[in-house]
């Protein structure tokens, strides 16, 4: 199962904090070598697009507990590089910067962290792939054969987000200014640390 052609697949952990360029380099590496890449960030926008969608989010705020009701049944799934919420393409819709703005919240959630940990180990089972997030090479697959830490300072990494942003966005004068982004960044650090 983790061979292939005679060779020895692994897992590949890159972690690091937001918009670092881990996706980037994940998706590469695992084009390179035939791997699967697997966005775990993506998962946990999932979860938050599903938690908006469904008018949730201040019931979940104030109760967090009810986010087990959200999580039943729920189904996170990529194929090729498209990730799937319940069946649907959602892969254009999780980028949003209103995800953005609560997918730290909801990620903070014992509930949600052990139903993706718990994802994230199924689709590593089979070795082979490449995973990126900020908790694949401690918590998710400790014994990950391969683990990399990429980080870059919160300007660049706003630049970043912004060039992503402006690629999607049909006009530039709806989107937040760098600084405004880099704020963000900032406390998104804070947040997810
Ligand atoms: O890498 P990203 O911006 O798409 O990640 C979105 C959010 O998901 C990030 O703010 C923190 C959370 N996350 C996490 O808690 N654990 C991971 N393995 C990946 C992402």
């Amino acid at each position: 199962m983790n061979q292939r052609n005679g060779e020895k697949r692994i897992i590949i952990a890159i972690d690091g904090p937001a918009a670092s360029g881990k996706s980037t380099t994940a998706r590469k590496v695992a084009e390179r070598l035939g791997y699967t890449y697997i966005d775990t960030g993506a998962m946990y926008r999932s979860v938050t697009l599903k938690a908006i969608e469904s008018g949730m989010m201040d019931t979940i705020r104030s109760c967090p507990e009810k986010v087990e009701e959200l999580l039943a049944g729920i189904s996170v799934s990529f194929s090729g590089d498209r990730i799937l919420l319940d069946g649907s393409d959602v892969t254009l819709a999780i980028r949003e910067n209103r995800i953005s703005r609560e997918v730290s919240f909801i990620s903070s959630l014992k509930p949600v962290r052990d139903t993706m940990r718990q994802m994230q180990q199924d689709m590593g089972r089979g070795r082979g792939v490449v995973m990126d997030g900020r908790d694949i090479g401690t918590v998710v697959f400790p014994e990950a054969e391969l683990k990399v830490f990429l980080t870059a300072d919160a300007r660049q990494r706003a630049m970043r987000r912004y060039a992503e942003l402006a690629a999607k966005s049909a006009d530039t004068a709806e989107l937040p200014g760098l600084e405004e982004l880099e704020q963000e960044i900032l406390d998104r650090d804070r947040a997810d640390a």
